[in-house]
């Protein structure tokens, strides 16, 4: 059973749908969020589904992308509500847009928070987690982290690069009893996909437009019953599951049918 687990990017979207189940199994919760009345409000909502009223549902206020910010309350975290047997990393920042327009800060930032981001906040609790000789590590990635979409140049190679992070660690960390996950999930209806929406060039759109929307109730859920089984691979529903066996694989079509795509909707603007 899960007593504590740390969340970031718990205020919002998948990570706030991750924290109120795991609170709805009895965990012990602490979100991590830049937005403080972003992380009351979710704190209260995460209390509400709560199994009993002993279970403690923290918030701490620190910029992932910081390494003295995210090291310090997750510190603070530990000290309050002790070791955690879980880490999921689910904050993450999605800037679409053609390449000449995306300016080299936004490529730089995405990186920041989604990679290094999680990298910190891995490197922080991993002392506790080697004493405590357990742990569970959740990477939160993309289905751009399979493949490199069109109008995603500053988004999938940040998920592409916690692909690589979570292979490497994996096998590290394996003989110290920490286990770890890498979630590829689909296009889930949150407020970050919403602020996508509004930047996404059309060929990204009709590319993305193929492949299902699901709620983030409905991710969170993958995710629990991933980390249940002990995946070192979450790909939740079909989609995904394809894209993540075979996605060398099919490259070759999905490039094909995708550029068909992206030429269809360049040709429909002009
Ligand atoms: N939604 C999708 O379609 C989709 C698909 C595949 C993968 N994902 C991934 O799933 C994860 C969660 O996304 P979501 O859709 O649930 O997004 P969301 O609803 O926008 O939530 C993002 C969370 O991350 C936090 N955050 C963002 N930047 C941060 C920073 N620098 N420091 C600390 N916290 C930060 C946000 O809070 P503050 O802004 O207050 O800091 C918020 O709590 C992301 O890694 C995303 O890339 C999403």
């Amino acid at each position: 059973m899960i007593k504590h687990a740390i969340i970031t990017g718990g205020s919002s979207g998948i990570g706030k749908a991750v924290a109120k189940l795991l609170a709805s199994s009895g965990a012990n919760i602490s979100i991590i969020a830049r937005d403080a009345t972003k992380l009351k409000i979710a704190t209260q909502e995460i209390a509400g589904s709560a199994l009993t009223s002993e279970q403690k549902i923290l918030h701490f206020v620190a910029d992932v992308a910081q390494l003295s910010e995210i090291t310090s309350v997750i510190q603070k975290a530990i000290a309050e509500q002790g070791t955690p047997d879980l880490l999921i990393t689910s904050a993450g920042i999605a800037i679409p847009g053609y390449f000449q327009d995306i300016p080299v800060e936004n490529f730089e930032q995405t990186m920041r928070v989604n990679y290094f981001g999680s990298l910190y906040a891995v490197k922080a609790v991993l002392p506790a987690m080697e004493t405590a000789q357990k742990g569970h590590i959740v990477l939160i990635s993309s289905g751009a982290g399979l493949v490199g979409l069109y109008g995603y140049t500053a988004y999938s190679p940040s998920k592409f690069a916690l692909r690589g992070l979570a292979e490497s660690l994996r096998g590290e960390l394996k003989p110290c009893g920490i286990k770890v996950s890498i979630v590829y999930p689909p296009d889930t209806d949150t407020p970050q996909l919403a602020a996508e929406n509004k930047t996404k060039p059309p060929e990204t759109k009709a590319i993305t437009a193929t492949a299902d929307t699901w709620s983030a109730e409905g991710v969170a859920q993958e995710i629990i019953k991933g980390i249940n089984q002990q995946k070192f691979t979450i790909a939740p529903g079909l989609e995904m599951t394809i894209l993540n066996r075979f996605h060398s694989l099919i490259a070759p079509l999905l490039n094909k049918y995708f550029d068909r795509l992206a030429k269809n909707q360049s040709t429909t603007q002009k």
